[in-house]
């Protein structure tokens, strides 16, 4: 399969580090950054072109990695085009975007998935599975957490919540989507936020989640840890707690001048971001449903909307559902 790639940047390179373990992947990567382009194909041997249009009318796939309020336009392209489509999560900057987008896809009959990773970590995928299965119980209680420093971004993109939503569409829709995977539809939700109404810069969010099955979530979100990156969640029921905190857990921790990392043992090919791309491709091929349907990441962005709302208004808000 021939995949072109929008976004030779943070994403870009994490996505390219995973085509490169697939055999039967060839990439053509376009930035608007020539510099950013050359040293991108020179980093990964990938082919690149200063011409958008040659990603889609060259590819079978298309995989959106371009700042949030750029999905839409080159996701709806090369629907239009009759490409399957990969968007980087959140799916859209608003909720009419994702509605557009996967109008058009259904109508285009193409394949379209997005990047709600959570669900190929494999500390995510099993807490999921265990809850599912009934290891606690009847859920009553979720906490998360999630967040490192604020990512800045192209033009300090990031920072601009009007581009990439702040911390609650960008960062705690992992949680959401999780979540909402995990326990249920979502009823109402309340925030908290410190920048949400200044709609710029750093920013940490608390949000409260009432599913409908009565169970209570809080979400903690933040670009204001300069301690590295780290997530937590602890699920309590009826029968007992789960829980996982990726400070705590982390097989290897490499500590360098002003950054440090976790390391996994784990296989290349066990890589959440090479699991989601490759599910998704093999869902291409095989003409099957991808594995994070449109809807559930247009209800991460729901989810994710309706916190901001309530961040704003300082009201309770119900996520808007199909
Ligand atoms: N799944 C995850 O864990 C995760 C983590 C970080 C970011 N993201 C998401 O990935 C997406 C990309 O984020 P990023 O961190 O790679 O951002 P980034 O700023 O590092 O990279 C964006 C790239 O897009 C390029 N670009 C901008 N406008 C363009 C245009 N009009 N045409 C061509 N190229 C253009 C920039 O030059 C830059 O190289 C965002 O939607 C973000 O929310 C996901």
């Amino acid at each position: 399969m021939k995949v072109g790639l929008f976004g030779a940047g943070g994403m870009g390179n994490v996505h390219a580090r995973q085509y490169g373990k697939m055999q039967d992947v060839q990439l053509l990567v376009h930035d608007r950054d020539p510099e950013r382009l050359a040293e991108f194909s020179a980093r990964w041997g990938a082919t690149s072109t200063p011409n958008p249009e040659d990603l889609y009318s060259q590819c079978e796939m298309i995989d959106v990695c371009l700042p949030t309020d750029l999905h839409l336009p080159y996701a709806l392209k090369a629907v239009s085009n009759g490409s399957a489509v990969f968007v980087e999560k959140p799916m859209a900057r608003t909720l009419e975007e994702c509605d557009q987008l996967i109008e058009a896809a259904d109508k285009a009959k193409v394949p379209l998935s997005v990047g709600q990773v959570l669900r190929f970590f494999p500390e995510y995928e099993l807490g999921h599975k265990l809850i599912e299965s009934g290891a606690v119980g009847k859920p009553a209680t979720a906490r998360t957490r999630r967040g490192g420093a604020a990512p800045r971004g192209r033009e300090d993109w990031f920072m601009r919540h009007e581009r990439s939503g702040g911390v609650l569409l960008d960062l705690a829709i992992h949680d959401f989507d999780w979540l909402r995977w995990t326990l249920g539809e979502v009823d109402r939700v309340y925030a908290r936020s410190v920048a949400a109404l200044v709609g710029s810069g750093p920013d940490y969010a608390l949000t409260t989640l009432s599913f409908d099955s009565g169970a209570l979530g809080h979400v903690e979100a933040t670009w204001m840890d300069p301690s590295g990156f780290r997530t937590k969640f602890e699920v309590a029921g009826s029968a007992g707690l789960i829980e996982w905190d990726s400070r705590r857990e982390a097989a290897i921790r490499t500590h360098m001048d002003g950054a440090n990392f976790l390391e996994t043992p784990l296989s290349p090919t066990d890589d959440p971001y090479y699991r989601e791309l490759r599910s998704f491709i093999d869902a291409a091929n095989a003409g099957t449903a991808p594995p994070v349907s449109p809807q559930d990441a247009r209800m991460a962005v729901s989810i994710a909307l309706a916190a901001l709302e309530s961040a704003k208004t300082g009201r309770e808000v119900r996520p808007v559902r199909t």
